[in-house]
């Protein structure tokens, strides 16, 4: 170099030009350090093989295809390791993944090894990393995988085109992703997607190519795309989430919009339309939105979940489309969870109550917000009564489940997932809140947000953080509360405050005059909400005479419901009373969709029901089986056998 040129080089890295371009440089070859809160145990993850703080995943580049006949994602993933000083290998989580190779960056074959696979955890891929600071897995996605499901044209609204998606929380992601599937390890990651001719794909993370980029040469030739993703936050695993399908896209507002087929996505677009006045609520409450752009993706009924909070794309069940837009509370939780759950998210599966009580409580303040405080205080109110039925299936009040936090040892993580987390959760919070007033609690949790951001939470760290930042010693406010007793501890603490709706006592009245052969409320139905008529057909007496039955179905239509929470709340009262004309509408219900939280207690109901239900259950079952997701498919095998 000459003396001018360094003397220009050095002038640039002074005013700045190239200096961002070589610390940028200095930092990718620094080992990222482990994140504080891994390093404690309470954040140990019994649901991963991962040592990550020996060996981490930072980064994931997924480079797939989508083959729609084999039914599998065949390709590699190429993982960025930070490994601690002397680490020789990285462990991954894997479930029935086909593994071809690994090598390093350079191609070079790397020395790897599954283990023994567990029922539920599947096995181990233990890699050498002989110094490696990135290595590169092929791979097929695991045969019969439970995370996708590849869905045939007749199980979609277009009846043309095959659909897949994929549903990864809790552990299901390691069937088609070869990384550390564990909640406490965040990576960021990019994707490239090959899909068939005229199938979109979408995943949740930024798109790079919303149309897709024609394949040069044979690939090119058979009409298939390639389609690129980026999420630059870290995220943890199980929310990497990609759908491919006849799709088509509408916007909402300036940053949100819907995914759906295009047969449905008029009603779909019409029922959504105040999702961008959510965020901004959501905002208001909790400060800003950190993930760029949130949209929604509307898929087929078998969609096992109301939703799922995958970054920058909300998954969603066509049962929320109710015509009347009643059941957007839903969109309010997923969104929710782009605070409590995306951006700090619970470390391991025991503290599954920090994303969703958290949500639960904060979904129902951006209803607040936006619809007012009855229409809240509703939703809240139908909250207590999951409370106490999920205290009732956790056996009681003294019952091991009954615990926020969770011990999950040799189980799966899915058995820890009831309303107990959603609701005894969302309960502690509002027992704080009245604690310490609304302002007080809200302020708190704005900065427990921005303290926490982009990272993972364990139980122990949240009350860490509560006492420190909002109780500060203070000793009455500590007994007020009862931190210790609410999360870790059996029941429910004396303190609970139960939100009851002024709408409802009216409500109950008139089912149990109903019950006892008065009038059908006709008129009051006509008015009554969404929450009101569902309070209605719940808080009906078990034991109602085939004429009541008959009678209610035929003045409300009850049969016909389109509003699937209706629909559900009646089809258990008609199971419990072996109603027979409810039978075809019950089985139509459990063909048209496959949401857990309908399929599951219907088909326990009707078991229930002895020698009239079992045998209705079985030859149902034998039939909707197949049309059933994995996870939803893993429950009902439990109840219908
Ligand atoms: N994250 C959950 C869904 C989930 C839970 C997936 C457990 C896997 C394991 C999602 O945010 C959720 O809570 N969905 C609810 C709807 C919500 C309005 C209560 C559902 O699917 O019913
Ligand atoms: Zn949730």
């Amino acid at each position: 170099m000459t003396s001018k040129a360094r003397a220009v080089l050095l002038s640039l890295l002074l005013c700045g030009v190239a200096a961002p371009v070589l610390a940028q440089t200095a930092k990718r070859a620094q080992t990222p350090p482990v994140p504080a809160i891994l390093a404690t145990p309470e954040a140990r993850d019994i649901h991963s093989y991962a040592q990550p703080l020996v060996a981490r995943v930072t980064h994931v580049d997924l480079d797939l295809t989508a083959d729609f006949v084999g039914h599998k994602m065949t390709g590699t993933a190429a993982l960025d390791i930070a490994a601690a000083p002397g680490a020789k290998e990285v462990i991954l989580d894997t479930k029935g993944l086909v593994i071809h190779g690994v090598t390093d960056a350079k191609s070079k074959a790397l020395p790897w090894s599954l283990g023994k696979a567990d029922p539920i955890l599947g096995a181990p891929l233990t890699v050498q990393l002989n110094g490696a600071k990135r290595i590169v897995v092929a791979y097929d996605s695991a045969p019969g995988g439970a995370a996708l499901q590849w869905l045939t044209p007749s199980q979609t609204a277009g009846k043309k085109s095959p659909y897949l998606f994929s549903q990864g929380e809790a552990i299901l992601n390691r069937s088609w992703i070869p990384t550390q599937d564990s909640p406490g390890v965040r990576q960021t990651w990019t994707a490239r997607i090959v899909a068939p001719k005229g199938l979109k794909a979408v995943m949740s993370a930024r798109m790079l190519t919303p149309n897709g980029e024609p394949l040069p040469g044979k690939l090119g030739a058979d009409g298939s795309r390639a389609y690129r993703f980026s999420m630059d936050k870290p995220v943890a695993s199980y929310l990497i989430a990609i759908a491919i399908g006849d799709l088509t896209f509408t916007p909402l507002g300036k940053r949100t919009g819907v995914y759906t087929e295009p047969s449905v996505m008029k009603k779909t677009a019409n029922e959504l339309v105040d999702v961008e006045k959510m965020v901004a609520a959501a905002e208001s409450l909790y400060g800003p939105y950190a993930w760029g752009r949130y949209d929604l993706l509307v898929l087929p009924p078998s969609f096992p979940f109301g939703g799922m909070e995958n970054p920058r794309l909300t998954f969603a069940t066509p049962t929320i489309i109710a015509g009347d837009r009643s059941l957007v509370s839903l969109v309010a939780h997923e969104l929710a969870h782009s605070w409590s759950g995306n951006l700090v998210n619970n470390a391991t599966w025991s503290d599954f109550w920090l994303n969703e009580g958290f949500t639960d409580y904060f979904e129902n303040r951006i209803m607040e917000t936006l619809y007012g405080k009855p229409r809240a205080d509703m939703l809240a109110d139908l909250g207590w009564s999951d409370l106490q039925a999920a205290i009732k299936d956790a056996g009681g009040l003294s019952g091991a489940d009954t615990r926020l936090h969770l011990d999950l040892t040799g189980r799966d993580p899915d058995d820890g997932m009831t309303d107990i987390a959603y609701q005894k959760g969302a309960t502690f919070l509002r027992t704080i809140e009245k604690a310490v007033g609304r302002p007080r609690w809200d302020a708190y949790l704005k900065s427990y947000f921005a303290r926490h951001a982009f990272q993972s939470q364990t139980t122990a760290g949240f009350v860490a953080d509560l006492r420190q930042n909002l109780i500060k010693g203070d000793p009455k406010l500590e007994a007020a509360i009862g931190i210790d007793q609410w999360v870790y501890e059996v029941g429910l603490p004396g303190n609970a405050v139960h939100v009851k709706s002024a709408a409802f006592p009216a409500v109950d009245a008139l089912a149990a005059a109903y019950a006892q052969g008065g009038p059908v409320p006709l008129a009051k139905w006509k008015v009554w909400s969404t929450p009101e008529r569902t309070r209605f057909v719940a808080s009906l007496p078990r034991a109602l005479s085939t004429e009541r039955l008959a009678t209610l179905d035929k003045a409300f239509g009850l049969s016909a419901q389109g509003n699937s929470e209706i629909r559900f709340v009646w089809l258990e009262l008609a199971v419990a009373n072996r109603y027979q004309p409810a039978v075809p509408s019950l089985e139509a219900f459990l063909t048209e969709q496959g949401r857990r939280k309908f399929v599951a207690p219907l088909f326990k109901d009707l078991m229930a029901q002895g020698d009239w239900g079992q045998p209705i259950a079985k030859a149902l079952y034998a039939r909707t089986r197949p049309l059933y997701h994995a996870v939803t498919r893993q429950t009902v095998d439990g109840i219908v056998k």
